[in-house]
């Protein structure tokens, strides 16, 4: 046979091939499909009305399960529900020996026999901790951060583990929100990469796999938003906010397959988010197409009473079970109220079998009716906890978050011997509070401490001094009470070390405790002493280089302007100090972007890079005021979304836009490493949709991609923009794309270098 026939035949036999193995993978999917549904068909034919409700019901496994019967009380009434096979779900049961005691009572004791979905928060992580979820997107690097959330699945899965109530998608704009620690910032493109990557993390390709778990996007919807960045509080936005900036992350988890959802406590619109059908039904289930299934936060169905929502439980229960939630976790609503509604024909039954059928199409998939002990191996979770592949990838995901926002003079990186370092701050001893707030598995003082890490260094002396107590007393439940705001005793130690050192390495920041939920604050500032301790250190050593451990934007203008290396180092979980360590000394060149703006003082929060113009935006004039600003503090952030040094420098040049069709436009554009050493750069690409039938954001990401230079090396890299990019969702609920003027701009953060511009020629319209 000649060579080019052979070409053609291999061509086409691959062709064949692939479309063959798609085809049956295609359909050994649908196979699979099929026979949940029938399996899930036939069990809800056998069920009684209380054993399908009892599926919609889930307990706080809060008694010693491993011990003796609970005789009275709320844990004698769990247990009894258990043994009737009136709970479907458990959260807080933790570790094979409780999980397969729970597990045991349910498959083993009930009449059906039904297993238990076991839930629990692994937020970033489950003993081994990676960093917070809000220092994991400023890596900006989709694979790590798929990384941690895979690793952290097998880590949970080992100790019983088959749901996580993770990723939190809230998109916030507020840093006063405690809970901003725990989602991807404030921007909806990275929101929803980030968002599909942690939930192809924790699922995988098969979550029957006993290494996989369920996730669960939350907290559906608009919880970033509460008023004033006080948590639970009044959400109030409109449809454009809605479309265009809450909901993209939650579509991109239904898009990646998330199997759950989890609503939130916040009322919108005047409507309690788990009361809520718009949400639940008419987007979610309906417009989406979403077929796993809703559970309620916790205690939140009962919470409608206290919205002035609902007059009592039973009311409560129907309104929530009519919106679709579909599992009731700790209202005790559903469990003791639905049966009568049922039967008072106030809920149809109808309701309850979709509820149920969603519950147990999850159930199946995750292989639980095959082997309801799949996740209950003493041997694996042995092996696995804190194996070595997990702390590999917490330490990687660690590094990658770490964000250098100032460093003047190349103070930065630390040689790696010869100098005199002093270390400053409660901070950089602690060995607890870079676990974060959401390590409830994780043991207190396992994170490795700055000191540790640097103590890896042996060929520079280093002084230790800790300057004041960050917190006085026991932190966990009233962190804000216990911040130390007298005690200076230790200052006087701390400057003598300082003076005789060439550098100061000082930590500073939030406790772990002083972020997440319910840890709103309105000063964002250093809390307690710190930032007299800061002053006091910069009168006696300008060599400074200061590392933030925080769970959100603070503060910092002080800092800023005296300071000469900054490294926000977030809270980083178990391999917090060997990572910034290596940062510092500069084994890791850090690459990190912040995915939240920060402010320079907290009357400018909400602050975000994708706002709108407003009709004076700018200074018209010298000395003019009527034009939008304040009249004591610039418009700007201190740190703009996107913003992040390198141990290098990178230069953009040559943006150049290509059209390929109405909608279709390839970008590109030349980037140079212009300094000494290799580094890598997330470069951020985004739009403008100059003028539109409703006004759109001064700019938006619509893509980044992260390369690596040598020095002096240059590389062109493309984007490409499409539809989906262009286009938004209009006050109709409509996916327009409308013509006219669109400008681009490339760059390493939202203050992008380059500009250039295109027009669409024709609307189109989804
Ligand atoms: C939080 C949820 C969490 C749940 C269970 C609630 O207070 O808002 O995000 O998953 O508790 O722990």
């Amino acid at each position: 046979m000649k060579k080019t026939s052979l070409g053609i035949l291999i061509i086409i036999l691959t062709i064949f091939n692939v479309s063959c193995k798609e085809n049956s993978e295609d359909s050994s999917i649908e196979n699979k499909t099929n026979s949940i549904e029938k399996k899930v068909a036939d069990l809800l034919s056998r069920m009684t009305l209380e054993e399908k409700i009892g599926q919609m019901n889930q307990y706080n496994g809060f008694w010693d399960v491993t011990g003796p019967q609970p005789l009275d009380g709320d844990a004698a009434k769990k247990y009894e529900h258990l043994r009737k096979g009136y709970v479907g779900s458990m959260l807080n049961v933790r570790g094979v020996k409780e999980v397969r005691a729970v597990q045991k009572i349910a498959v083993e004791e009930t009449r059906l026999g039904i297993p238990l979905i076991i839930g629990f928060d692994v937020i970033h992580g489950y003993k081994t901790l990676s960093p917070i979820p809000l220092a994991e997107a400023a890596s900006w690097d989709l694979e790590a951060i798929k990384r941690s959330a895979q690793v952290a699945a097998k880590e949970s899965a080992a100790a019983g583990i088959n749901w996580t109530f993770a990723p939190m998608v809230d998109i916030s704009r507020d840093a006063r929100w405690g809970r901003v620690m725990e989602g991807a910032g404030e921007d909806p493109y990275l929101g929803s990469e980030i968002a599909m990557a942690r939930v192809h993390g924790f699922q995988g390709d098969d979550l029957s796999s006993p290494e996989t778990i369920a996730a669960c996007a939350k907290h559906w919807a608009g919880y970033g938003f509460s008023e004033s960045g006080r948590d639970y509080n009044t959400v109030d936005v409109g449809t454009s906010t809605l479309n265009n900036i809450i909901f993209p992350p939650f579509r991109a988890a239904v898009k990646a397959g998330v199997r759950t959802f989890m609503n939130s406590f916040n009322e919108l619109n005047g409507v309690p988010a788990t009361g809520n059908a718009y949400l639940q039904r008419d987007i979610l289930k309906d417009a989406w197409q979403f077929d796993g299934f809703v559970v309620s936060d916790w205690g939140s169905i009962n919470e409608m009473i206290a919205h002035g929502y609902a007059k009592d439980k039973k009311e409560a229960a129907e309104l929530s079970v009519i919106a679709g939630s579909d599992m009731d976790m700790e209202s005790y609503a559903y469990v003791d109220e639905l049966a009568n509604l049922v039967r008072e024909g106030k809920v149809k039954e109808s309701l309850i079998d979709d509820a149920v059928k969603r519950i147990l199409r999850v159930k199946f998939e995750l292989g639980l009716f095959e082997d309801p002990y799949k996740y209950c191996d003493e041997i694996r979770e042995k092996e696995v906890t804190g194996s070595k592949e997990i702390q590999d990838a917490v330490l990687d995901m660690a590094k990658k978050s770490i964000v250098l926002l100032k460093n003047e003079n190349e103070i930065l990186p630390l040689k790696t011997n010869g100098l005199n370092i002093a270390l400053i701050g409660a901070l950089a001893a602690d060995k607890t509070s870079p676990l974060g707030s959401w390590r409830i598995a994780a043991e207190d003082s396992t994170a490795v401490s700055v000191l540790e890490g640097m103590q890896k260094y042996p060929d520079n002396k280093l002084t230790y001094s800790k300057g004041a107590d960050l917190t006085i007393g026991k932190t966990e439940f009233a962190i804000e009470l216990n911040i130390n705001t007298e005690d200076k005793s230790g200052f006087p130690e701390a400057i003598e070390t300082a003076k005789k050192a060439d550098i100061v390495v000082m930590v500073l920041g939030e406790h772990g405790f002083q972020s997440g939920e319910a840890r709103s604050r309105t000063d964002l500032g250093l809390p307690g002493v710190q930032q007299e301790l800061l002053e006091a250190i910069y009168k006696v050593n300008k060599n400074i280089v200061l590392v933030l451990n925080n769970g959100r934007p603070l503060t910092i203008t002080w800092a800023d302007k005296h300071i000469p290396a900054i490294v926000e180092a977030w809270q980083l979980g178990t391999q917090s100090g060997n990572a910034i360590a290596q940062v510092l000394y500069g084994n890791y060149n850090p690459s990190g972007k912040l995915p939240m703006s920060f402010p320079r003082n907290v009357g400018q929060v909400p602050i975000y890079y994708n706002h709108k113009n407003t009709g004076r935006p700018v200074l018209p004039a010298p000395n003019e005021v009527f034009w939008s600003h304040y009249t004591d503090e610039s418009n700007d952030p201190l740190y703009p979304f996107g913003h992040g040094l390198s141990y290098t420098t990178f230069a953009y040049t040559n943006l150049m836009v290509d059209k390929v069709s109405n909608d279709i436009f390839n970008v590109s554009v030349d980037i140079k490493n212009t300094g000494k050493v290799v580094g890598k750069e997330v470069m951020q690409l985004y739009i403008q949709d100059v003028f539109s039938s409703i006004t759109r954001p001064v700019k938006e990401l619509k893509g980044f991609q992260m390369v690596e230079l040598k020095p002096n090396q240059q590389q062109t890299i493309k984007f490409n923009l499409s539809e989906n990019d262009l286009g938004f969702f209009n006050n109709e609920g409509e996916f327009v794309l409308e013509p006219g003027e669109f400008k681009v701009y490339v760059g390493g953060s939202s203050k992008t270098v380059l500009e250039s511009n295109f027009i669409i020629e024709k609307q189109s319209i989804k």
